[in-house]
């Protein structure tokens, strides 16, 4: 999608991430950041940071490997893994203001020799400091849901991999079709105009170039998660008030329940996959 089309459903991340570091006196330009200060709050993917070491485990990094992000929002997965693993991360990241906190966070983390994020659409890989690069293995946490043109996409993920390199991919797929007002909450809420089935999404990996796939389905601990995420933001509406204003809350609030409900209707899954180009 565009970075307009992405607008509405990322307008209040960053704003959220400064008003928690204000809130807890550690918004000081120069104040040192450590990464557990940040987990709670840039990690934009579901169970914390579970699906950053299940990444590490399929890609078996090591220190020194270097590592592709695609889609790295805030740099909170960059961030764990080049701090945990000793590896360098490149992240490619659509949205500009995602992109600019993701460097001032970096910078206070003091993991800038080794973790950069930079601006674009891994779409238009050409036109990014990356192109002809092949990494080590790439990892994509919850953002092909946002790109439904798949072949161009998953063309680029290969050619950006070493013979040999792994992947590791979270992500949304379909469980049944989708009615109406489901089909329109996943575009207009979630910014997601379209998802593969499980059999789907495995033939386009395949298409791709991709082997030795592993799906695991997902689907019953993301449900559980998305709910209680959902419930705990509402129960704590009026601390967030406080913190955050009006707009952003609502903002949250609707899109909390909107994932939600997708999850518990049984429309929408959630998968892991690994694999690796051969
Ligand atoms: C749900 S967030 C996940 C961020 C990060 N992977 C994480 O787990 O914390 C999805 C991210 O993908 C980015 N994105 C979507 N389409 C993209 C594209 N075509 N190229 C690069 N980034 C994209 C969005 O801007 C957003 O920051």
């Amino acid at each position: 999608m565009t970075e307009a089309a992405m607008e509405p459903m990322y307008r209040h991340r960053v704003t959220r991430i400064w008003n928690e570091l204000r809130h807890q006196q550690k918004d000081g330009a120069d104040t040192p950041l450590a990464i557990a200060d940040l987990l709670p709050l840039d990690q934009y993917h579901y169970l914390g940071v579970a699906p950053v070491e299940e990444a590490a485990r399929h890609l078996k990094i090591g220190a020194g490997d270097r590592i592709l992000d695609i889609g790295a929002g805030v740099g909170g997965t960059a961030r764990y893994l080049a701090d945990k693993f000793g590896c360098r991360v490149t992240g490619i990241e659509l949205l500009e203001h995602l992109c600019t906190a993701a460097g001032e966070l970096t910078r206070r983390t003091g993991l800038s020799d080794r973790v950069a994020i930079f601006q674009g659409d891994i779409l238009e890989v050409e036109a990014l400091p990356i192109a002809g690069q092949q990494f080590d293995g790439w990892v994509a946490l919850m953002v092909f849901l946002h790109i439904p043109q798949r072949q161009q996409l998953l063309r680029h993920c290969h050619a950006l991999l070493k013979a040999g390199g792994r992947f590791y991919i979270e992500d949304y797929y379909l469980r049944r079709q989708p009615t109406e007002t489901e089909r329109h909450a996943l575009a207009a809420t979630v910014a997601c105009p379209y998802l593969p089935s499980r059999e789907e999404y495995e033939s386009h990996l395949e298409s791709a170039g991709f082997s030795a796939l592993e799906f695991v389905d997902v689907t019953p601990q993301w449900t559980d998660w998305v709910q209680q995420r959902a419930t705990q933001f509402h129960a704590e509406r009026d601390r967030h008030l406080a913190v955050h204003g009006a707009a952003l809350v609502e903002s949250y609030d609707h899109f909390y329940r909107t994932v939600a409900d997708l999850f518990a209707s049984g429309a929408v899954g959630g998968v892991r996959l690994a694999g690796q180009k051969l």
